[in-house]
C-alpha cells in the first residue's frame, strides 16, 4: 500500500501558484483577489473562512471577508454579492455556507455572477462543468481530481464506485470520472442510501471514492485487493490517546482497508488539505480569466 498524501501534494500546488503570483505581479499584472461573505458567528465556518484567508496571504493572494449578522436580511445579502460583482478589484466570491435557516442558499449563490464563482456552486458552473465546458469545479471533486491526476493513477477504463451522490461531492465526482477526457474515461457506479448489495458493488471497484458521511463506514471485505481508495469523510471522534480529547476518521475503516489497498488517502492529510488549494486554484483562474 502506498499512501497519497494531500499534505504534500496541497504544499507542492501551493509553492506552484505562489511563484506564478510572483511572476504575474513581476510582470505588472494584479494580484489575485478572494472575497468571502461570512454570515452569523459559527465557529466553524470561522475557522474555514480564516483558513482560507491565511491560505490566500500564504501565496500572495488579497482576500477581504464581509461579515453579516446572524440576522441580517436575505436582500442586505444579495445587494452586497451585487457590490463584489461589481467591483473589478476582487476575482473570486464565496458565500461560507450554511447561512442561517431565513435565507435561500439558492438565492444568494444564483446572484453571484458565474465568472466570480470560485466555489463552482452556480447552476451555470454546475451545467457547464455537466457537458463539459470550462468551468469552476466545486473544491472537493476538484480537490480528488488533482490528487488522481498527481499521483498518477490510471482511470481510464477502469470501474470507479462513488459512494454517495450529494451536490457537492458524489454527483460532481461520478460526473468527472466518466467525462471524455483525463483523469476521467472511468465506468462509473454510483451508490447510495437506497443501493442494495452494497457490498458486491464496492468490491469490484478499481477505484472507489467514499463519500457517505458515516464513520468508518466502509470496511475491509467491501474493498477490493489491489483498489484505490478515496477517503472523503471527516469526523471528530473522542480519544483517550491525544491531548486534545479526539482524533480524526474518515468514512473508511483507515487500518484493515489500508491492508488490501494500492493506494489510499488518509484520514487527516488526504483530500482535506487539498480542498483549500483547490479553491486558490479556481481564485487564479478568475483573475487570469480562463474560463470566462
Ligand atoms: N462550507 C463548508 N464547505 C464549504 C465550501 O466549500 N464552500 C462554502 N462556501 N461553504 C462551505
Amino acid at each position: 500500500m502506498k499512501l497519497i498524501d494531500g499534505k504534500k501534494i496541497a504544499e507542492t500546488i501551493r509553492q506552484e501558484i505562489a511563484g506564478e503570483v510572483k511572476r504575474i505581479t513581476g510582470a505588472g499584472g494584479k494580484v489575485p483577489h478572494l472575497a468571502a461573505i461570512l454570515v452569523g458567528d459559527d465557529p466553524a465556518s470561522e475557522t474555514y473562512v480564516n483558513n482560507k484567508a491565511k491560505a490566500c496571504k500564504e501565496v500572495g493572494f488579497d482576500s477581504s471577508t464581509y461579515r453579516f449578522p446572524a440576522d441580517v436580511q436575505q436582500e442586505e445579502l444579495l445587494e452586497a454579492v451585487d457590490f463584489i460583482n461589481r467591483d473589478p478589484e476582487i476575482d473570486g466570491l464565496i458565500v461560507q455556507l450554511p447561512l442561517p435557516s431565513h435565507i435561500d442558499n439558492q438565492k444568494v449563490i444564483q446572484q453571484i455572477l458565474p465568472e466570480k464563482d470560485v466555489d463552482g456552486f452556480h447552476p451555470v458552473n454546475v451545467g457547464r462543468m455537466t457537458i463539459g465546458l470550462p468551468s469552476y469545479v466545486s473544491a472537493t471533486p476538484h480537490g480528488i481530481m488533482e490528487l488522481i491526476m498527481r499521483s498518477g493513477i490510471q482511470t481510464r477504463g477502469r470501474h470507479c464506485v462513488v459512494l454517495g451522490r450529494s451536490n457537492i461531492v458524489g454527483k460532481p465526482m461520478s460526473l468527472l470520472m466518466a467525462r471524455n477526457e483525463e483523469p476521467g474515461n472511468a465506468t462509473v457506479t454510483v451508490c447510495h442510501s437506497k443501493t442494495q448489495n452494497l457490498k458486491e458493488i464496492t468490491s469490484a471497484a478499481d477505484i472507489l471514492i467514499v463519500a457517505i458521511g458515516q464513520p468508518e463506514f466502509v470496511t475491509a471485505d467491501m474493498v477490493k485487493e489491489g483498489a484505490v481508495v478515496i477517503d472523503v469523510g471527516i469526523h471528530r471522534v473522542p480519544s483517550a490517546k491525544t491531548k486534545s480529547g479526539f482524533r480524526l476518521i474518515g468514512d473508511v475503516r483507515f487500518d484493515e482497508v489500508a491492508q488490501k489497498a494500492s493506494r489510499i488517502t488518509p484520514v487527516p492529510g488526504g483530500v482535506g488539505p487539498m480542498t483549500i488549494v483547490s479553491l486558490l486554484l479556481n481564485t487564479l483562474k478568475a483573475s487570469k480569466k480562463e474560463i470566462y
